[in-house]
């Protein structure tokens, strides 16, 4: 006969109160201990009882392909249920912008370009997409989505944020519902992270990782709405940021994680840390018992402990063992992981939904993904109403990121960094411009523009960014374009044909000076494999409705430039042309 907690028919609360009257101090610890699937084995997660599974950024099994996503998941998963109580794993991916760790899932705008749609209710039908997307591979957990509210666009996770000021991230977390579905044990349900908690956006300098210099009343009014909004909407679970609030680290802040968040945010899921987050705590290198009993008594429920997890598990016994972290906060902990293992329907339904699985890259979700790019592009610049382009003549397309499908990815593609280059099936952006031009249209390809005259009667050059992640995409100098995009732009100039440049970047850049020799401008951001949908604004098949998420600074040196600060900005947050209102300038 089933035990209690084996009874689906019981009350959630009462089979984790029974479950937990069955489990020796090893087997709660376990539950709070995340170790990354290259420095774990399946016997290793029965050994030590351990709790949860994930990849980091780009990390996957080989081949990469869903089917082996699957059969990974299922191998940690068997291993968890053969442990005496069979309490399944939870497994965490970073599916940001899509399931992006896997090669031929369907990658949709980063956060930055759905800010730019203003629209909650497509937000939430990408996030339903990649849910399906991340179930067929088995996968359960996504540490999505980032409710960042990014001040300083000198940051390298900018292009995370759905908006510099606190409501559009607040009016985005619908994607949260997306995720988790009507239930979490509802079909391919997965739980979902707001994260970084808290102000990972705002530190001084946009430096990663840094220290978010706020008064109280200030930290609560732009960086808290948010984190509100995902636990109205039933976020599952809440991650904590690297930095730090006034010089003191989140990982180890107690009245931030426990007074605010679950005492007066009622915040009833769980708090995992980030990647050897804890170890920050003390200031010095590695995990120290220092750092674990901070972040477990300041509210940490589950330690990312992507390799040193023995260790972590070793240290926090020896704290409980020493009455320095109470039992009580080790049962507050499991209680809350427990809690969404049941309501995920995990005991009941552990392994992969391989009905899922060929949801993977699907026309459906590419579909989808497409309409957000369209939606996400924003005119800023159209004189001379050079756009929408007709069909017809000769148009020439130039620039690094016209032809290129890792650059408008951007980063957590294929790899943690993503890169540029040929990474993953989708539409370039100079496919989709021969697409919606048509058979009757002469399109030439020219990466650094060589080759364009003047009989070409337009001229489009894709420049911007290439990939980048957290830190490595802090940019603390210029924030122009490379001397190969100016080149390109220049080229094509001499030409004298009218120049549409669409920038492919994580954030606005440093333009203005460059601005009066375009003839347009469209912010692309980073639109991910469907790149149809860029052609389908410079074309009109679609029309233009986007809105800058984020104020366009007129030089790098008003950073922090935000609505509202007073400062004069090259566009407001806000602005975007449509292609009713002629750009008269
Ligand atoms: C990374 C990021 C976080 C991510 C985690 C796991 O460093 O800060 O957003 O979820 O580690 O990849």
């Amino acid at each position: 006969a089933a035990l209690p907690y084996q009874d689906p028919s019981l009350p959630v609360p009462d089979r984790v109160a029974d479950l937990m009257g069955r489990m020796s101090l090893d087997e709660k610890l376990g539950q709070m201990t995340q170790a990354e699937r290259g420095s774990v084995s399946a016997a290793d997660v029965t050994t030590y009882r351990l709790g949860s599974v994930l990849s980091g950024g780009g990390s996957a099994p080989s081949p990469n392909t869903p089917a082996s996503w699957a059969d990974m998941y299922d191998r940690f998963q068997n291993a968890a249920l053969a442990t005496p109580l069979g309490i399944p794993i939870l497994y965490g991916v970073d599916a940001v912008h899509g399931h992006n760790n896997v090669v031929g899932a369907t990658i949709f705008p980063h956060n930055i370009g759905l800010g730019a749609t203003r629209d909650p209710a497509l937000v939430q039908r990408i996030g339903r997409a990649v849910a399906e997307e991340v179930s067929g591979t088995g996968v359960d957990w996504n540490f999505a989505p980032c409710l960042c509210v990014a001040r300083n666009d000198r940051w390298g996770r900018t292009y995370e944020s759905f908006g510099e000021t606190p409501e559009l991230p607040s009016s985005m977390a619908t994607i949260i519902n997306g995720l988790q579905g009507t239930a979490l044990d509802g079909p391919a349900s997965v739980l979902a992270t707001a994260k970084h908690y808290l102000g990972d956006g705002g530190t001084t300098g946009g430096v990663d990782q840094g220290d978010t210099q706020l008064s109280e009343a200030d930290l609560r009014a732009i960086h808290l709405p948010p984190f509100r909004a995902a636990i109205e909407r039933g976020v599952g679970s809440v991650m904590i940021s690297y930095s730090s609030w006034n010089g003191t680290k989140l990982h180890g802040h107690q009245y931030v994680i426990t007074t605010v968040l679950k005492g007066e945010l009622g915040f009833s899921g769980f708090v995992v840390s980030d990647w050897n987050g804890i170890d920050q705590i003390d200031g010095a290198a590695g995990t120290s018992a220092l750092d674990v009993r901070t972040a477990i008594n300041a509210g940490i429920d589950m330690v990312m402990a992507p390799t040193g997890w023995r260790q972590f598990i070793d240290l926090l016994r020896a704290e409980v063992q020493a009455g320095r972290v109470a039992t009580a906060r080790v049962d507050d902990a499991v209680r809350r992981i427990l809690t969404k293992k049941f309501e995920l329907g995990l005991f009941e339904k552990p392994l992969t939904d391989r009905s899922y699985t060929a949801t993977v890259g699907s026309s459906a979700h590419r579909a989808l993904a497409r309409e957000a790019v369209a939606k996400s592009q924003v005119v800023l610049k159209n004189s001379g109403n050079v756009l929408p382009l007709a069909p017809g003549g000769k148009i020439f397309v130039a620039g690094k990121s016209a032809d290129d499908i890792g650059n408008q990815s951007g980063g957590w593609t294929v790899s943690w960094q993503g890169s540029s280059g040929n990474i993953t099936p989708g539409t370039t952006i100079l496919q989709g411009i021969r697409n919606a031009a048509g058979s009757g249209t002469t399109v030439t390809y020219s990466r650094d523009g060589s080759g364009i005259d003047g009989s070409y009667r337009v001229a489009i050059a894709v420049v911007g960014e290439t990939p980048y992640a957290e830190g490595e995409g802090d940019r603390p100098g210029g924030l122009g374009l490379d001397t190969t995009d100016l080149n390109t732009i220049a080229t094509l100039r001499a030409a004298g044909v009218p120049v549409v440049v669409v920038l492919v970047s994580g954030r606005p850049l440093d333009i203005a000076a460059q601005l009066p020799n375009w003839n347009a401008l469209v912010a692309a951001w980073l639109p991910g494999t469907e790149g149809q949908g860029v052609a389908d604004v410079l074309f009109g098949a679609v029309q233009p409705t986007g809105k800058l998420p984020m104020t366009w600074m007129s030089s790098a040196s008003q950073q922090p430039i935000n609505a509202g600060d007073g400062k004069t900005p090259l566009f407001a947050q806000g602005f975007g042309l449509t292609y009713e209102t002629p750009d008269d300038d």
